[in-house]
């Protein structure tokens, strides 16, 4: 069987964690890899229908990923998920969730996210028609301490992926 991780993608809203967990998904498949992908946008639709963006909820949230993908992890899965998940501590619960845990920050300045809105969710926080919008009226506390850290307002998201498999190959979770 093959080792199975926990690849856990956080950032703001479009700052590319979807997009890179899609091509990081793909390039794994191809080498043969268990892949599932708990997308946040997805997992809101199924696991977390009905929970708000207060803190509260934005926590049980990301617990119910972090022990799915731990779950699927211990049987041999690459678990990739795809949430903003904008709380340090409920992060590091994820990572002790996990025999084998990689956190990647997907990194790419707030005024880069805002300009780019790619679901005009930004513009309407503004506006005042979404609250506790993260990082407009809610917080985003960056990861510390990474195991990558991409920088995607520089890097093309094929880079951004790579580096993301070059890390997994270093760590010996892939060959
Ligand atoms: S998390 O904080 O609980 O990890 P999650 O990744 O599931 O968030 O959902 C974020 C997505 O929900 C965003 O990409 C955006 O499309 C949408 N969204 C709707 N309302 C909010 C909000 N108040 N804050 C952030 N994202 C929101």
């Amino acid at each position: 069987m093959q080792q199975g991780f926990v690849l856990w993608f956080t950032g703001f809203s479009g700052a590319g964690k979807s997009t890179i967990a899609d091509l990081v998904s793909e390039m794994l498949r191809k080498r043969d890899v268990a892949v599932e992908l708990l997308d946040g946008d997805e997992v809101r639709t199924h696991l977390s229908k009905g929970l708000t963006f207060s803190k509260e909820d934005r926590d049980t949230n990301v617990r119910r990923i972090a022990w799915v993908a731990g779950l699927l992890s211990r049987h041999g899965v690459a678990a990739i998920t795809a949430a903003i998940s904008p709380y340090v501590a409920i992060r590091t619960e994820a990572r002790e969730m996990a025999e084998e845990f990689v956190e990647v920050f997907v990194d790419a300045p707030l005024e880069k996210c805002r300009e780019r809105d790619v679901k005009g969710l930004y513009a309407r926080a503004e506006r005042g028609e979404i609250p506790n919008f993260t990082g407009v009226s809610d917080p985003y506390e960056p990861p510390p301490s990474p195991e990558v850290h991409l920088h995607t307002d520089v890097e093309a998201p094929e880079e951004s992926a790579q580096k993301v498999i070059d890390y997994l190959e270093q760590r010996g979770l892939i060959s």
